[in-house]
């Protein structure tokens, strides 16, 4: 193995940028839809030129954005978050706390009550403005005590932001509520047996759903770049909160296995709590795990030992106190999305990205069928997660709208934004916006209307 062998999440098409840059005009194939008017914002890592980067997940957050209005594309622009970590301060104060006002900010971007945050697990959120520049750190008045996770959830009904916090000193878990106006008005510590890697969660119209699995905090292995490692005698287990009692939770075993990203949650009319997700089982989770980290030569065995996720199912039934669990589907897929205005409620669609036996796509599942349908990108080019942004008619199916995913050539050098039809994936795209540069593989993201960033 020679010594500049490069970790596999700094090379090809996860190969970070060196540079911010802004580009007005970009070239358009095929129709953009003119009220596709607003902002497509995506974040993930991106160490800055020369900086070793221990693990995928480390990287400084970066946040490409592209301009879309009345048919046109603006401009493309690509910004760091300036966070304190940027900076170089340290997460880790001299007493072993943990500053959540350093972080490094690079897993997703979203907006609620006219406030743009950039997020990641370990810290508070990072205030951007529309133009991608950093306001700063942001603890609700002083209200936020924990850390922020980076997929919090809105209710579509009531407005809510419901979202959580994890660390590895106690509260280990607690669960936090936004009003729709953005303020912080529930706080309350969640018992688990011990601080877990919890990346996301759910919710129902009335419950919020939380995932303790077997990735436990491990502190000896902070040297690979994360502190988290698989430990099957954790247990796993899935609890079952009611939103109008805050920290009583009912918890449920379930077979081990680990979960990155939640699909959607519902509550059934028996009362049942229908959880699904994008699902490791307990091999592929240790090889997923494995293949995140540091070692070139373990990399370089890569995607054919790198555990896949499938769509499951888990029905619980807080009558008899039983778990059912189901496979949905055999194809392995990650960043499940869903139109947000079903969140919590019975959804019949989800979309996902695929990358398995050298082809990658964006899937589309049909609950009602059990079908799936894929847009296929060939071998050369692969999806990041594919936003559904609904049609603004009204009365509209639950597909109605399109699919915007940034892809990116697997050798970095190209990038587009794809918008698909939703109602038809795997058919002729929408439009592909050219974007300037290749845009690496990132994490999450969100399309940001002109109306609602308008909205508080
Ligand atoms: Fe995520």
């Amino acid at each position: 193995m020679s010594g500049t062998t490069q970790p596999l999440h700094v090379t090809g098409h996860l190969a970070p940028v060196a540079d911010e840059i802004d580009v007005v005009g970009l070239p358009v194939e095929g129709a953009l839809p003119p009220e596709l008017t607003g902002r497509y914002l995506r974040n993930g890592p991106n160490p800055l030129p020369g900086e070793p980067s221990p693990h995928w997940f480390a990287g400084h957050g970066m946040v490409h954005g592209v301009r879309l209005r009345e048919g046109r594309a603006e401009w493309y622009r690509n910004r760091w978050v300036r966070t304190r970590a940027l900076a170089g301060e340290p997460m880790l104060r001299a007493d072993g706390t943990v500053d959540h006002a350093v972080g490094v900010a690079n897993t997703h971007v979203v907006r609620h009550a006219g406030r743009i945050m950039a997020l990641v697990e370990s810290s508070f959120p990072h205030l951007l403005t529309p133009e991608l520049d950093t306001v700063g750190p942001w603890d609700f008045d002083g209200r936020l005590t924990t850390a922020m996770t980076a997929h919090p959830k809105t209710d579509p009904v009531t407005g809510e932001l419901h979202f959580f916090g994890y660390g590895f000193r106690r509260p280990f878990l607690t669960y936090h509520r936004l009003s729709a106006d953005g303020d912080l008005v529930v706080s309350a510590e969640i018992e688990v047996p011990g601080p877990t890697l919890m990346h996301d969660f759910a919710i129902t119209d009335r419950h919020a759903l939380f995932l303790d699995l077997p990735m436990t905090f491990q502190l000896e292995r902070l040297a690979e770049g994360m502190p988290f490692g698989w430990d099957e005698g954790y247990g796993a287990r899935i609890g079952v909160m009611p939103l109008d009692r805050p920290g009583a939770v009912r918890w449920f075993e379930v077979e081990p296995n680990y979960v990155f990203h939640v699909g959607n949650a519902h509550t059934d009319p028996a009362g049942r709590v229908v959880l699904d997700a994008a699902r490791y089982g307990a091999a592929d989770a240790v090889a997923m795990w494995d293949g995140l980290g540091t070692d070139p030569a373990g990399l370089a065995a890569d995607a054919a030992a790198t555990g896949s996720a499938r769509l499951h199912r888990w029905v619980l039934d807080p009558a008899t106190g039983t778990v059912t669990e189901t496979a949905l589907d055999d194809r392995a897929v990650e960043f499940p999305t869903l139109d947000d205005a079903r969140v919590g409620r019975d959804a019949r669609y989800r979309y996902a990205v695929a990358d398995e036996g050298g082809r990658a796509g964006i899937v589309k599942f049909d609950a009602a069928n059990g079908t799936r349908t894929e847009h296929d990108l060939g071998s050369e080019v692969v999806a990041g997660e594919a936003v559904f942004v609904p049609s603004g008619a009204p009365e509209r199916a639950e597909d109605d709208g399109w699919l915007m995913s940034i892809t990116t050539r697997r050798d970095g050098t190209a990038s587009q934004l794809l918008v698909l039809d939703a109602t038809d994936v795997a058919g002729t795209p929408v439009a592909a916006v050219l974007l300037p540069r290749g845009v690496p593989s990132g994490f999450h993201g969100s399309w940001i209307a002109d109306g609602d960033l308008a909205a508080r």
